[in-house]
């Protein structure tokens, strides 16, 4: 595609250059030949005030006729002069010829007859084009000086382009056009492979890098999972759900990986609290409660620190948030907290609910919707709450209190949606489809993370 644009930006571009050329070229032949005028009829352009109006028109028929078709010379294979005029520095018409074997001449006789005389001025074009019958015809003005060097006097003729002179100008212009052609051609031959290799070897670096952040997100998730409840498997569905709901009210791919990053590193502060809080049976005092809501801050502050994982702070720093402001760090309400936040508090509570803990049973789907319900316009955005309802049976159906390993696979098959594709497409560009599947088998057995499990489909 890019190949073909530029080809035709400069065929286009040299087409129109070689047509200028073509006329330009004519057009000092044609300059020049009126330069010859001057000395041939320089002795009567001395004479003060162009006296002999009959020598010039004399002049100016030999001139024509020396010019005809039928004086074989390089000048008359490019054309000819069909009609020629004198006229002084006052415009005031002195000598006329025009051929009258030239088969438009009429109409070159009556535009040139309309035409008012022109006297070039300094910086002005000295020349017009324009077409009988397809075939350009050039109208130039020439000064005629004096042997004073003085302008006393203008040319002006009408040159008819010859066939003969338009077929080399239309085959010099397809010679080049076609070298254009093959250099664009051979060029993009040369520099594509190049190209295609050094995008693959970025791609494959970036890959590597990536598989790094993700690692990082795995093992700081877990980590904080494990030490909360023995169990990642909270972390695991409260992501899928979060995504699914974000996917339903239509989050970019963007916000879709910063839901992903937050959502799985949502208590990631959590590591920053003491095992007596953490751990403890029975409900919190005032104080516990201050210290646990901590976890919020301490775990903006653990992701600032990677670049890559700063676009989790929406939800790690909004998801206690609550959208009549009673909610903490801040207080926010509304909108102020961002999207993310908000789908998240719905996912993370809804899985709250229905999982088991080691202080209560889960509750039935009911009880749960009832809940929330209650939260509708204080704890949750009623707008995501009634996109949720929407999606909440299935959410119980195929997610509640579940801890089997096909999570993984499916937050997985997310993570590689929305995190790989994009480099999978460049990595996949040189390989066949069985490389592709042997480099997949390859990343599941080395790697054990969200971002490695096998792609949508397989
Ligand atoms: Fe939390």
């Amino acid at each position: 595609m890019a190949v073909s644009v530029i080809s035709i930006v400069l065929v286009s571009v040299t087409w129109i250059n070689l047509r200028d050329t073509a006329v330009e070229r004519v057009l000092d032949r044609v300059l020049m030949a009126s330069g010859q005028f001057s000395l041939q009829a320089r002795e009567i352009l001395d004479r003060p005030g162009l006296l002999d109006p009959g020598g010039l028109q004399r002049e100016l028929e030999a001139f024509a006729a020396a010019r005809s078709p039928h004086h074989d010379s390089s000048f008359n294979q490019m054309g000819r002069f069909v009609y020629a005029r004198i006229y002084d520095t006052g415009a005031r018409r002195i000598a006329r010829v025009s051929d009258s074997s030239y088969e438009h001449i009429a109409v070159v006789n009556q535009r040139m007859g309309d035409a008012a005389l022109r006297i070039p001025q300094p910086g002005q074009k000295q020349h017009r084009v324009f077409r009988l019958d397809g075939m350009p015809l050039i109208s130039v003005v020439a000064p005629l000086t004096s042997s004073k060097d003085e302008v006393v006097a203008y040319l002006e003729g009408v040159f008819a382009v010859s066939e003969a002179a338009m077929a080399a100008a239309r085959m010099d212009t397809l010679k080049t056009v076609a070298c254009v052609i093959a250099i664009v051609l051979a060029t993009t031959l040369v520099l594509y492979p190049v190209i295609i290799n050094l995008l693959g070897r970025l791609a494959r670096t970036s890959r590597s890098l990536l598989d790094s952040h993700m690692e990082t997100l795995n093992v700081l998730g877990s980590a904080i999972a494990k030490r909360d409840s023995d169990t990642d498997a909270h972390n695991y569905r409260v992501t899928i759900i979060a995504v699914k709901l974000g996917e339903a009210f239509g989050l970019t791919a963007r916000e879709m990986r910063a839901l992903i990053k937050g959502a799985f590193l949502h208590d990631v502060g959590k590591i920053g609290i003491s095992d007596s809080i953490l751990h403890k049976p029975g409900p919190l005092d005032s104080d516990e409660y201050s210290v646990m809501k901590t976890h919020v801050n301490k775990g903006l502050e653990i992701i600032s620190r990677s670049r890559w994982l700063k676009d989790a702070m929406d939800v790690v720093g909004g998801h206690h948030e609550k959208v009549d402001g009673s909610g903490y760090p801040n207080g926010r309400s509304g909108t102020d907290t961002p999207v993310s936040a908000r789908i998240f508090a719905i996912a993370d509570v809804f899985d709250a609910l229905t999982s088991k803990r080691p202080y209560k049973e889960p509750l039935s789907y009911e009880e749960t919707l009832a809940i929330l319900e209650k939260g509708r316009g204080t704890h949750f955005d009623a707008e995501l709450l009634d996109l949720f309802e929407k999606m909440a049976p299935n959410f119980y159906k195929r997610l509640a209190n579940r801890e089997d390993l096909q999570l993984k696979e499916r937050l997985g098959d997310i993570a590689h949606k929305y995190f790989m594709d994009d480099m999978e497409t460049i990595l996949s560009r040189k390989a066949t489809g069985v490389d592709r599947r042997r480099r997949w088998s390859k990343g599941r057995k080395r790697q054990n993370h969200p971002g490695t499990s096998s792609p949508p489909g397989e």
